[in-house]
């Protein structure tokens, strides 16, 4: 088969990298992908519908594998379908569960998926006089996607409505912010459920945690993902049914119902409160970084798993694993998710990997003039998986140490609250 994957992410070159070990796969390309995927990339953006259609179509693609969002928010699924080939992705129809979070919380309340409770305001009067009959602290979210800054944490009522504000009337997300949700907020440990749909059936992967703030200890701007391990503790495999059978499977029978039935990955946000797990947000796509510690664990062949959910055969059972758990450590420029330097050189990758435990996935690289450059805030991100998440922790940190790039950091605290969840249980 010829596989074609999106995107240009850690997240991409794991899949690449998971794809290019099936024996049904005969060639692999990325677009645009990093420096990385050098050997396979062509130069054709993750939005451009209409020029990956056609590298499609002229190269005798079997398979297409978006990575990120705005391609299938943009309807690569469709597209690829009337062009007659597969592609492992949710319609357009179907990505708006990312791509309008308050598309998401009416098929949420239709599939009865518990959620935080909410309101969906076009009108800043509307919505200023909703804040003021709630009290603080509460959530303001712009409606479409924002790159991960559309949410805000308003400690306060003026801070809402200030928030509110610069949505709808100063329209600081533009069409993104054309409407905006007031949730209320909730506390808990936050844990990402990730399934393979067929549109009828899911398959969850073992749990992964995240770590969005920038900063040791939760602390700092949000980010597009600092580190992440599977499984969580706080969700162990054996909760993954259930919380499947809580926060997806009702998804997939609403949106079979609508006439649109979810195929894919379908990523649910989840925060596990007193109450029990609430969703915060769904995505269309694997997580990055969860992507990469998950599919370093993953055993078996994906490309099967991924036809199955196309063609609406998958079995209802679990996949394959690697028992050990895994722990991915971002490298990140200094500054980001604030202003950073390009074009720093990168050295060590080889010596990261001679660790046979170890794998690193690039993600803002590029090469130039034969040398590895970084040209991105989120440059790489090193996975290591080990006997125990402790283990599999310091082999992590052991081998991103060994990585050289001027102006890099990285959080040294990722995995630590499983690890502690564990020391207590
Ligand atoms: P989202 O893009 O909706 O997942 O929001 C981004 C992040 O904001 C989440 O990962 C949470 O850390 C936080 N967040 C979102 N909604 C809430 C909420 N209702 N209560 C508390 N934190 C939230
Ligand atoms: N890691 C969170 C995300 O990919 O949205």
């Amino acid at each position: 088969m010829r596989i074609l994957v999106i995107g240009s992410g850690g997240r991409e070159h794991a899949l690449i990298w998971k794809l290019s070990q099936s024996p049904l796969a005969d060639a692999v390309f990325a677009a645009p992908g990093n420096g990385g995927t050098a050997a396979h990339n062509v130069p054709i953006k993750d939005g451009d519908i209409e020029g990956l259609v056609r590298f499609a179509v002229e190269n005798k693609i079997d398979l297409v594998v978006p990575g990120p969002e705005l391609p299938l928010t943009l309807g690569i699924s469709d597209a690829m379908a009337q062009a007659g080939i597969a592609c492992f992705g949710p319609s357009a129809a179907c990505a708006k569960l990312e791509g309008s979070k308050a598309f998401a919380k009416s098929v949420m309340k239709a599939a009865g998926v518990p959620t935080a409770d909410c309101g969906v305001f076009s009108e800043e009067s509307e919505a200023a006089a909703f804040i003021n009959a709630h009290a603080a602290p509460m959530v303001v979210k712009a409606d479409g996607l924002a790159a991960g800054k559309g949410v805000i944490i308003a400690a306060t009522r003026e801070e809402a409505l200030e928030a509110v504000h610069s949505m709808l009337s100063e329209r600081r997300f533009g069409d993104a912010g054309n409407a905006v949700l007031i949730e209320e907020f909730l506390t808990g440990e936050e844990v990402s459920l990730i399934c393979f749909c067929d549109g009828e059936r899911a398959m969850p992967l073992p749990s992964a945690q995240d770590h969005k703030a920038a900063y040791d200890g939760d602390i700092g701007p949000n980010t597009g993902g600092m580190g992440a391990y599977s499984p969580a503790p706080i969700a162990p495999d054996s909760t993954l049914d259930g919380l499947a059978g809580l926060t997806v499977r009702p998804i997939l029978r609403e949106m079979a119902r609508r006439g649109t039935p979810y195929k894919g990955i379908l990523y649910a946000g989840l925060m596990m409160t007193d109450e029990g797990p609430k969703v915060l947000e769904y995505n269309v796509r694997f997580g990055d970084p969860e992507c990469q510690p998950l599919l370093s664990r993953l055993a078996e062949d994906i490309v099967p798993i991924m036809l199955d959910c196309v063609n609406g055969t998958l079995a209802e059972r679990r996949p394959v694993l690697d028992p050990r758990p895994c722990v991915g450590v971002v490298l990140t420029a200094e500054g980001y998710p604030g202003s950073y330097e390009k074009g720093m050189p990168i050295d060590g990758i080889e010596m990261a990997e001679t660790d046979p435990l170890v794998r690193v996935f690039q993600a803002g690289t590029a090469i130039k003039g034969g040398k590895l450059v970084s040209s991105g805030g989120r440059v790489l991100t090193v996975a290591a998986l080990g006997d125990n998440l402790a283990e599999a922790k310091q082999t992590a940190y052991a081998a991103i140490a060994k990585i050289r790039m001027p102006k890099s950091r990285y959080r040294s605290d990722i995995a630590d609250k499983g690890i502690r969840r564990l020391q207590r249980s």
